[in-house]
C-alpha cells in the first residue's frame, strides 16, 4: 500500500526533528509513513499547503511563525486548538482541513513525566508569542493556584491576558515581576534562539522552583543554566514536550498512541552525540 504522505511546514524548517520522531513512532506501529520537512515562504504558507495537499498529502505539523495562520485557514478546529488560537497538527478530510493543537498535551505530559506538580501551583510563563499562546489552555485545565504571563513587551502579555478573559490570568512585563518563588516557570520566549535569556529577576526563583525551558539543545539552555545559577533544583528543556506534541498528533492522524519515552531517550542520544 503507498505510504500517506504527511510533513511539517515551518520557515526556518532544516533543524527539524519532527520527520525522525514520527519514523520512530511509524515502525513501533508498522505503519507506512512517508513524512517530510518543508520550508515554506514567509508570505507563501496557503500556497505551499494547498499544494502538498493537492498531490494526496494526508496531514501536517505546523511550527513557526505559521501556527496562527494554520488556525485561520483550519475549517474545523479542536476545541482546544479554538481556544488557542493556534494550530500545529493538521488533517485533510474530504475538502475540510481539521486545525488542532498538541502542544499543550506534549508540555503537561512531559511536566508531569518529571515529577512536576501542577495543582494548586503558581505558575509563570514567559512569553506572549504563539509558543505560549498555544499552551495557554492546556495550562488552564491543570486547576493551577495562578497563572502569570510576563512579557518583554507588556501590552502583547495584556493582549494574551484579554484573549483569554474567560480565565482569571494575571499579565505585567519583565520589569513588574515582584512576585518571588513561583512553583513552576515556563520560558515560552524565542530567546534562546538568539543565544539569549529573558531579563527578568532572579527573586522569581527558589531552590523548590520547578523550570521549564521549552526548547531544546545537546546542552543545558542558557535559560535553564541561569535557572541553576538562580539556585532552582530542578531544569528541564522542551525535548519531551518536541515528543509528546508529536505523538499526540501521530495519535490524531493514525488512531494509535505511539510510546514517547524510547523516543526521547534515543533523541538524547542522538543530540548528545552531535547527530
Ligand atoms: P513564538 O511563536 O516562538 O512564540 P513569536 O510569536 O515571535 O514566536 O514570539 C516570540 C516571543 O519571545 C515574544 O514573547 C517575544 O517578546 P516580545 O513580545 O517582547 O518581542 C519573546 N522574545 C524574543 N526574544 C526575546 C528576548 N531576547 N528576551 C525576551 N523575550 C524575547
Amino acid at each position: 500500500m503507498k505510504a500517506r504522505q504527511f510533513c511539517v511546514f515551518g520557515n526556518p524548517i532544516k533543524q527539524s526533528r519532527s520527520p525522525w520522531i514520527h519514523q520512530q513512532f511509524a515502525n513501533q506501529l508498522g505503519i507506512n509513513l512517508e513524512y517530510q520537512a518543508s520550508l515554506a515562504p514567509i508570505n507563501g504558507f496557503e500556497q505551499t499547503l494547498k499544494t502538498f495537499i493537492a498531490n494526496g498529502g494526508a496531514g501536517a505539523n505546523v511550527t513557526a511563525p505559521f501556527k496562527e495562520e494554520a488556525w485561520r485557514l483550519s475549517d474545523h478546529l479542536s476545541d482546544i486548538a479554538r481556544d488557542s488560537g493556534a494550530v500545529n497538527t493538521l488533517s485533510v478530510n474530504g475538502d475540510r482541513l481539521l486545525g488542532d493543537n498538541t502542544d499543550g498535551y506534549g508540555l503537561i505530559t512531559d511536566l508531569y513525566r518529571h515529577g512536576a506538580t501542577l495543582k494548586n501551583a503558581n505558575v509563570l510563563l514567559l512569553g506572549a508569542g504563539g509558543a505560549a499562546r498555544g499552551v495557554i489552555p492546556a495550562l488552564i485545565k491543570e486547576q493551577l493556584a495562578s497563572l502569570t504571563i510576563a512579557n518583554r513587551t507588556a501590552s502583547k502579555a495584556h493582549d494574551l491576558k484579554q484573549h483569554f478573559s474567560d480565565f482569571s490570568i494575571q499579565s505585567c512585563g519583565f520589569d513588574e515581576l515582584t512576585d518571588t518563588g513561583y512553583d513552576l516557570i515556563i520560558n515560552a520566549t524565542s530567546a534562546g534562539l538568539a543565544a539569549q535569556k529573558p531579563d527578568v529577576p532572579a527573586t522569581i526563583i527558589n531552590p523548590n522552583t520547578f523550570c521549564y525551558d521549552m526548547v531544546y539543545q545537546a546542552m543545558p539552555t542558557g535559560f535553564m543554566q541561569w535557572c541553576q545559577a538562580c539556585g532552582a533544583l530542578q531544569c528541564t528543556d522542551g525535548l519531551g514536550m518536541l515528543v509528546g506534541q508529536a505523538a499526540k498528533s501521530f495519535s490524531i492522524w493514525f488512531g494509535q498512541m505511539p510510546e514517547i519515552e524510547p523516543v526521547i531517550q534515543q533523541l538524547r542520544e542522538l543530540l548528545q552525540t552531535g547527530k
